[in-house]
């Protein structure tokens, strides 16, 4: 009978495995620059277990031949190939759809985003025009902090080069939605799967802002729990950041993040018509000229940006929305003044 049972059992893990052993039809070539990092180590396991992608293509200035060995045993389709240092970097983004920045240095407890980025733009600087000689069509996503800065950091590298394209170039604001959804989960007692909040703005500090009145499905806050939840969910990365103590910030719940918004890219380049995600894009929504929103996803990266989520805000949100946007608009101002002095 015990054995009868462990039959089944394997044989019911394997059904569910099979939907991994199945490659699609249309299958799609991923890369992650910054692959051996904290982020970038979960981020290709969550990555390679998606029936979506044909080749995964791992790059880091070094252990990532260890990575790629260790991940390449899951019996998944796809396959997994290893690039080491800048010699490497133009062929590990060959024929690649879609993507992936996760390079640069973490936070230290004390340090805010912004402290990275003496460090971090110029790594983006110097992926993006890789990126650009050699996958200029890709979806590019960017993780690397200050994402308010690195992000208009890439578009102006990709302008340079003249092959800017406004609808494929993402800021990954997706762990800003994860952490409101499971807080805001947590605290009104909903089923997990069900809450979905949007966050607009950037991703940093006050430029986070959960729109709260929007929450699906639809609850009411008191002020005090409008209060309470913005402020946790703006400093949900200073709170991982310290409990690290120094061995970094967010790389699990930030891996599943990156890995939901590469899924959602992946199902828009393969036709689905229904692909909603925050990001931060460039936009005309407010007077800030990237800006993070619900936006549709389609073939073409951006098929539209979603208004109407700034419509009938709460007081509380109106005044947010307002006092964010001069930070804003100065680590956007930062970023392009930085990539326009190395031209
Ligand atoms: P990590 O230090 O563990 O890994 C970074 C990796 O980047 C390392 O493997 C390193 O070798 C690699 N790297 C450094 N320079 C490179 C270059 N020029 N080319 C290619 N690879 C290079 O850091 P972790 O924890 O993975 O964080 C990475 C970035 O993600 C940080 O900037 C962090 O602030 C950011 N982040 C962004 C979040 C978001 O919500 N957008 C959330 C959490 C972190």
């Amino acid at each position: 009978a015990l054995r009868k049972s462990i039959i089944a059992k394997t044989a019911k893990q394997n059904h569910k495995f099979e939907y991994h052993l199945q490659p699609r039809a249309s299958a799609f070539k991923v890369a992650i620059l910054g692959a051996a990092g904290g982020i970038g180590q979960p981020l290709a396991l969550l990555i390679k277990m998606s029936p979506l992608v044909s080749a995964l293509h791992l790059y880091d200035i070094a252990n990532v031949k260890g990575v790629a060995a260790d991940l390449s045993h899951c019996n998944t389709p796809s396959e997994v190939l290893d690039f080491t240092g800048p010699a490497e970097l133009a062929k590990s983004l060959n024929g690649v759809d879609v993507v992936v920045i996760p390079a640069g240095v973490p936070r230290k407890p004390g340090m805010t985003r912004d402290d990275l980025f003496n460090i971090n733009a110029n790594i983006v600087r110097t992926l993006v025009e890789a990126v650009a000689d050699n996958c200029p069509d890709a979806f590019i996503h960017i993780i690397s902090n200050p994402v308010n800065s690195t992000v208009p950091i890439a578009a102006e590298v990709l302008k340079q080069k003249g092959v800017y394209n406004p609808k494929k170039l993402f800021g990954v604001t997706t762990l800003d939605v994860v952490r409101a959804n499971t807080f805001v989960a947590q605290k009104k007692n909903l089923k997990l799967i069900d809450v979905d909040v949007p966050v607009v703005g950037g991703h940093a500090g006050i430029t986070i802002l959960p729109l709260l009145s929007k929450t699906k499905p639809s609850v009411s806050f008191t002020d005090e729990e409008v209060e309470e939840l913005t402020v946790r969910i703006q400093n949900a990365g200073t709170e991982v950041v310290e409990a690290k103590a120094g061995a970094g910030s967010a790389t699990l719940s930030m891996a599943y993040a990156a890995a939901r918004f590469v899924e959602s890219s992946l199902r828009a380049l393969d036709g689905d018509s229904d692909v909603y995600e925050c990001s931060f894009v460039q936009s005309d929504l407010t007077e800030v000229p990237f800006f993070a929103s619900r936006v549709k996803l389609g073939r073409k990266g951006v098929e539209a940006i979603i208004s109407a989520d700034l419509q009938g805000l709460t007081e509380y949100e109106a005044k947010a929305l307002e006092a964010m946007k001069p930070e804003l608009k100065a680590s956007i101002d930062k970023g392009v003044a930085f990539a326009q002095k190395q031209m």
